[in-house]
């Protein structure tokens, strides 16, 4: 399997709020911009790996600013980093007023996936080429991030419904 360019498989993708989307004060609802962060992240990892995907992990998501009806949000997914079978990946979350043009940085979120053929098994995915000081930086974050996922996973293991 070739190794791939982080820009191989970036992802841009845009919503218009809707009322649906909202509560009653009219601001998006956090759990329908967690679901367009899933699948923003979901698409760029499965560009990258070619495959099927799960989530696994998303790590805290803090919402900065309130996003209104009638506003858009923008979502850029991008690869942080890669492992034998799972994938790190950053979404970055910008909401737009089209009336004046404003534009406010609301989140970022780190997602982890994990590709999977066709029975849910976890299959190997390409390395990543990372091409720039940013990626090089965000790819040395990912590996502290991975460190304290596991250990969180570690952790949750006996957990049950009892
Ligand atoms: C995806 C799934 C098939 C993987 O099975 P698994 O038994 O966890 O597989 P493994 O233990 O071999 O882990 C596979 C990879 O995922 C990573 N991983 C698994 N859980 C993780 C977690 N919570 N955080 C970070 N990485 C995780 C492992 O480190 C491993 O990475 P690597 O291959 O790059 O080294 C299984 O976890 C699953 O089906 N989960 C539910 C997914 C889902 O339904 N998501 C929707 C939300 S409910």
């Amino acid at each position: 399997m070739n190794a791939k360019k982080v820009s191989e498989s970036m992802v841009e993708m845009r919503e218009l709020v809707l009322p649906n989307d909202a509560n009653i004060l009219g601001n998006l609802l956090g759990g329908r911009l967690l679901h367009w962060i899933d699948v923003a992240g979901a698409m760029a990892a499965s560009r990258h790996a070619q495959s099927i995907v799960a989530t696994v992990s998303i790590d805290s998501v803090e919402f900065k600013h309130p996003v209104k009806v009638g506003e858009m949000v923008l979502l850029k997914a991008r690869l942080t980093w890669v492992g034998r079978t799972s994938m790190e990946v950053l979404v970055d979350v910008c909401s737009e007023n089209y009336l004046t043009g404003k534009t406010m940085f609301t989140n970022r979120a780190y997602l982890t996936f994990v590709a999977v053929d066709e029975n849910n098994k976890p299959v190997p995915v390409p390395g990543l080429i990372l091409e720039t000081e940013e990626e090089i930086r965000e790819n040395q974050e990912a590996i502290k991030r991975r460190e304290q996922r596991l250990l969180r996973r570690n952790a949750s293991a006996g957990a049950n419904c009892g």
